[in-house]
């Protein structure tokens, strides 16, 4: 199976185990008859949870304790979570490299594997970061394509904070969500086909582009666990006959939009890799492959494309042959 999916063993909710909602009400303000952060979450919530399968029924049992008003608020999280839908749909966050992003129901749970991706991302902004403030002391362009909840441009923001950040998605609810996570890092989203929804004047300044597009083969999509396949959109899951249909487009366009030194970052799953860095190389970029087995994590980076401006503009540039 592909790894764009939520995790195998472990649900999603692995990262929030260890770090409870920072936005919990403080315990004056809880209302009468919620038992203490540190007490044991209601009996009768954790069987429910437990009896609908969720493995780490106390933890999500005390989380959603945290995220409601009130008995009755609590009542209708539980409803929605027992009837399958994500955790993170239901608390209207999911944490991610250490920020809590908001997301909302319809919209794809960003992934821990993701947080490589970030990693890789933000080490390759700091780098092409120094050579931009070297070369002209403009600020670093970062774009996420394919953004979904913003959750990767986000974070690689929070990681390079200098960064001007762009993000986009064809889905209007992915883009609404977006927007919530990516404005605050002063980042702007838009709404549309991959590169046509973007501003014409972004092209060849990109200096990070991140894809995290959809790579799960047709075919595959019926195995996917049911909190994916019935509440995430199957434009978020699809990628095509081999998977590999969005990313493809997304390479393939890369060097028009990266700027000269810009580098590209696809996640891709091991069995897909060599898939991707095909395409990565027919786009005219040397492919190079980074992968973290702790996260079941593969990044396909493409650097050194073709120079997207005209062989005049490049003749005209100081120290130019
Ligand atoms: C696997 S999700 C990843 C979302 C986000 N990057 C993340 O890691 O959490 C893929 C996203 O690609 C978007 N998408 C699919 N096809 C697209 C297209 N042609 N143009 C723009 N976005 C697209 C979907 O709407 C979805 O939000």
């Amino acid at each position: 199976m592909p790894d764009n999916r939520p995790q195998d063993g472990p649900p999603q909710t692995a990262v929030r185990r260890t770090a409870p909602p920072q936005a919990a009400p403080p315990q004056a303000a809880a209302p009468p008859g919620t038992p203490p952060q540190d007490a044991p979450p209601p009996a009768h919530l954790v069987s429910r949870l437990r009896a609908a399968g969720c493995v780490f029924a106390e933890d999500e049992a005390r989380l959603l304790l945290a995220a409601a008003s009130g008995p009755a608020e609590l009542d209708r999280l539980t409803d929605r979570r027992v009837a399958g839908r994500p955790l993170e749909q239901v608390l209207g966050r999911a944490e991610f490299c250490g920020l809590q992003i908001a997301v909302e129901p319809g919209v794809f749970v960003p992934r821990r594997r993701s947080e490589f991706l970030v990693r890789e991302a933000a080490a390759a902004a700091r780098a092409a970061g120094e050579a931009a403030a070297a070369a002209t002391a403009r600020r670093l362009v970062v774009l996420d394509l394919c953004c979904g909840s913003g959750a990767v441009g986000a974070a690689v923001a929070a990681a390079v904070p200098a960064a001007e950040l762009y993000a986009a998605d064809v889905d209007p609810a992915a883009g609404r969500c977006a927007r919530r996570n990516v404005e605050p890092a002063g980042g702007a989203v838009y709404e549309g086909d991959l590169y046509a929804a973007l501003p014409a004047a972004l092209r060849g300044r990109v200096d990070v582009l991140v894809a995290n597009a959809p790579y799960v083969p047709t075919a595959e999509i019926p195995f996917l666990p049911p909190e994916a396949r019935d509440h995430e959109p199957l434009t978020a899951l699809d990628g095509g006959a081999d998977g590999l249909g969005v990313q493809r487009r997304v390479i393939a366009e890369a060097p028009r939009w990266l700027s000269p030194g810009g580098v590209l970052l696809v996640e891709t799953s091991a069995r897909q890799e060599p898939g991707t860095r095909a395409a990565v190389a027919a786009a005219g970029l040397t492919a190079h492959t980074a992968t973290c087995p702790d996260l079941v994590a593969t990044v396909v980076t493409g650097r050194g494309g073709r120079s997207p401006h005209p062989p005049a503009a490049r003749a005209s540039a100081p120290g130019a042959a």
